[in-house]
């Protein structure tokens, strides 16, 4: 028996005035791109924005339904759009941002688990990983050099015959 241990780096900045100006550019385009999401349900407005490999620019935003689990999250609307508009052309970076009109918007969001799954097959698929740019509408900034470090141990496509 043994046990092992996981870890991943990331790094924190405090303001954008810290990040490079094109990553600075694509957060703030996230947090434009949040306004377009809808989400009458839950009132969390999230964005996505993500610069290719090739100089493209896709954007997502959350879409919800009224039989919610008919709703996507900014995520993979955004990864979705990708892969169908410039097929195996890898993300470099996605900005993810957020509001809510009655609650704030002061520190990263982190994908959720089912968002994870879907950025590890896309990095997968491409051979590239997505670097993650995570903040709100103010406050610290969280860089994630490869999404699928948020998912350890995952279930892929290789146990697929
Ligand atoms: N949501 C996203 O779009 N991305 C995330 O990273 C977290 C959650 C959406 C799903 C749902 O429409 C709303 O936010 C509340 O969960």
């Amino acid at each position: 028996m043994k046990s092992e241990n996981y870890e991943f780096s990331y790094t924190v900045y405090d303001s954008v005035a810290e990040l490079e100006p094109q990553d600075a550019w694509l957060l703030n385009e996230a947090r434009t791109v949040s306004q377009y999401a809808y989400a009458p349900y839950s009132n969390f407005l999230v964005g996505a924005v993500a610069r290719l490999a090739n100089g493209e620019i896709v954007a997502g935003s959350n879409q919800e339904n009224a039989s919610y689990p008919a709703g996507i999250c900014a995520e993979r609307v955004l990864l979705s759009a990708a892969a169908s508009m410039h097929p195996n052309i890898p993300i470099e970076s996605m900005a993810i941002s957020y509001q809510q009109p009655n609650g704030p918007s002061d520190h990263p969001i982190a994908p959720c688990g089912i968002c994870r799954q879907s950025l590890q097959e896309f990095e997968s698929r491409v051979k590239r990983p997505v670097r993650l740019i995570l903040a709100g509408m103010e406050g610290k900034i969280i860089v994630i050099p490869e999404a699928s470090s948020l998912l350890p141990l995952a279930f892929t496509q290789d146990e697929l015959l």
